[in-house]
């Protein structure tokens, strides 16, 4: 998440640890609680109180609530949280950042990273156990050792798995993928974190298709998203055509819940070029935000493709040109470009043990590179009518290509024969 007000970090030594007011205030709505007061939002009260001491009911082995011990019995789901991007929450990229900020802003940054009071309590006591779990089994399963899931299970080992309705609802993960009023930062008119409004604003909430729908496919806990380069396959239908012009090329958002994508750190870049290299066509898809000269942040301008929304791009081309299209992704492409480099700016100064500790999580953090290559795509020169390009590697789904149903337009464009 980013901050509105990024304020230079000081050389005094007194002001190193920042308060931004958007978080201050933050903080406080967050203990108040008071926006979540209905029943369903108690499970989410941030940060998760102390679970407390186990019932002596409960068999001793499940008394230690670390992912580690629930691997024990559920090791299908351990193995593939262990995989998600919920297990290593408490990244290099956000820990790096914390050392900037006073206590209070920190532990709210940390409240939905490593939500659980005793991670955050660890964090305060400099143990580094905190950094090993992120959002683990516990936080979405457990409240005063007590287990919450999707149905009731009578288990004598940890006593009954009580239902809640709340696990089926999309509001379950709406938490922390959600800005609200008093929480969280606003541009142009839309929370920074929209990702539950976008989806209500989607068919997929209509037809009853929360997040878990897609994100948890058959109970699975591997939470794929942007930083998987098949889901993120999944979720748009191309058409790549060579129409007598030049190359025409659209991407709709078919398939995924919400925008694509849904967050303002990931960048797709869609280019566009003729084999000679003299024709090209960039397009970026990302919400871009840059810092104005008071490093406050700004909207530059939203072109991502809200859910069902369709873009072409089209490349004029003489008909003997041949044509290729990249589509790349650059999952963490605001973060490192950025956010990053802003506070790395300081290594100038003369840094102390932690600034140095903080200076390299933030360096590693942007020097890990998880960009990949959605779709290559080769465009032959025109056929006498419209043609398919190959897409490399193959869509997922099925055949998701069409040829526009009525080439009659275009054959009146046909070029006179070339002697
Ligand atoms: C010693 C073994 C053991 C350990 C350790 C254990 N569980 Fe379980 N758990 C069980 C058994 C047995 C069931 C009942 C399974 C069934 O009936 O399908 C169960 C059921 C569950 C269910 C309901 C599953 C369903 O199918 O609806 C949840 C959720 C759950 N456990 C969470 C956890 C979490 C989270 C932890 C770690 C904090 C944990 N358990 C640790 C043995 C264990
Ligand atoms: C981000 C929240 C979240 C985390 C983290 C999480 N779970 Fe779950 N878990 C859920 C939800 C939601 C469901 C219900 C899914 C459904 O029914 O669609 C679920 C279902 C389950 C079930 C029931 C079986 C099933 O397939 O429905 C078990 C067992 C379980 N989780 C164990 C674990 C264990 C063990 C861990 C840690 C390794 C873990 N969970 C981490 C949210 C979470
Ligand atoms: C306690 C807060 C919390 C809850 C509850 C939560 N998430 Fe997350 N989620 C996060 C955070 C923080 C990240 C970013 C983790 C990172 O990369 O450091 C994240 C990342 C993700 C990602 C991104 C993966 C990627 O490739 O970037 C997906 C998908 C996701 N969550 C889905 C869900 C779904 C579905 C639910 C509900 C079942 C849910 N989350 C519940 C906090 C939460
Ligand atoms: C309301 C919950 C929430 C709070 C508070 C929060 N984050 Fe996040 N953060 C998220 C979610 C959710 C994502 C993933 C968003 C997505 O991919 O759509 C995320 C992603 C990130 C990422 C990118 C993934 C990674 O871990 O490398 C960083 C870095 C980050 N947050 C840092 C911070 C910092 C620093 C703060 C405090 C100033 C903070 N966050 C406060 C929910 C939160
Ligand atoms: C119809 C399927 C579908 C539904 C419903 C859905 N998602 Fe997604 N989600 C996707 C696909 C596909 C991607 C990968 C492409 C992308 O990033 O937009 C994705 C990506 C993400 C990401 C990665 C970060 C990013 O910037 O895109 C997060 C976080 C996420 N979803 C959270 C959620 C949450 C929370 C909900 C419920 C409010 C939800 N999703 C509902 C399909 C879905």
């Amino acid at each position: 998440m980013f901050f509105a007000h990024l304020a230079k970090k000081s050389t005094l030594w007194w002001a190193k640890k920042i308060a931004h007011p958007t978080w201050l205030l933050m903080a406080t709505v967050l203990t108040s609680n008071s926006l979540w007061a209905a029943t369903d939002n108690d499970y989410w009260q941030l940060p998760i109180p102390p679970q407390g001491d186990a019932p002596q009911t409960h068999h001793p082995v499940t008394h230690d609530i670390s992912p580690e011990s629930c691997a024990l019995c559920h090791k299908k789901q351990a193995d593939e949280w262990q995989d998600s991007y919920h297990a290593k929450a408490a990244s290099d990229g956000l820990i790096g950042q914390l050392h900037y900020f006073d206590q209070d802003s920190a532990e709210n940054c940390l409240s939905c990273h490593t939500p659980r009071s005793e991670q955050i309590e660890d964090w305060q006591d400099q143990s580094l156990k905190f950094k090993a779990t992120g959002i683990d089994c516990a936080s979405c399963h457990l409240r005063q050792h007590q287990r919450y899931g999707a149905n009731n299970k009578p288990t004598p080992v940890h006593g009954t798995v009580q239902a809640k309705p709340l696990f089926k609802k999309a509001d379950f993960c709406s938490r922390c993928h959600q800005f609200s009023e008093g929480r969280g930062l606003k541009l142009t008119g839309s929370f920074l974190e929209n990702t539950h409004q976008e989806w209500q604003q989607s068919k997929w909430s209509k037809q009853n298709k929360t997040c878990q729908s897609c994100h948890m496919p058959n109970g699975s806990h591997r939470f794929k998203g942007i930083h998987d380069a098949e889901m993120t396959r999944s979720a748009l239908t191309i058409k790549a055509i060579r129409k007598v012009a030049g190359f025409s090329l659209s991407l709709s958002n078919q398939f995924a819940g919400h925008a694509f994508p849904t967050y303002a750190t990931p960048r797709i870049i869609v280019t566009l070029t003729s084999h000679d290299g003299k024709n090209k066509k960039n397009h970026i898809i990302q919400r871009q935000l840059f810092l104005d000269k008071h490093q406050s942040l700004q909207q530059k301008v939203d072109t991502r493709l809200q859910a069902g929304e369709t873009i072409t791009l089209f490349l004029p081309l003489k008909p003997h040109q041949q044509a290729t299209a990249n589509i790349r992704v650059e999952p963490d492409h605001f973060y490192k470009q950025v956010i990053y480099p802003y506070f790395l700016e300081e290594s100038d100064e003369v840094l102390d043990q932690d600034d140095k500790q903080a200076q390299h999580l933030l360096l590693k953090a942007k020097q890990v590179n998880r960009d990949y290559t959605l779709y290559d795509i080769q465009c032959p020169s025109w056929q006498q009518k419209n043609h398919h390009c190959t897409l490399s590697p193959q869509p997922p789904k099925g055949d998701l290509m069409s040829l526009p149903k009525d080439n009659s337009t275009i054959k009146n464009h046909l070029p006179s024969r070339r002697n």
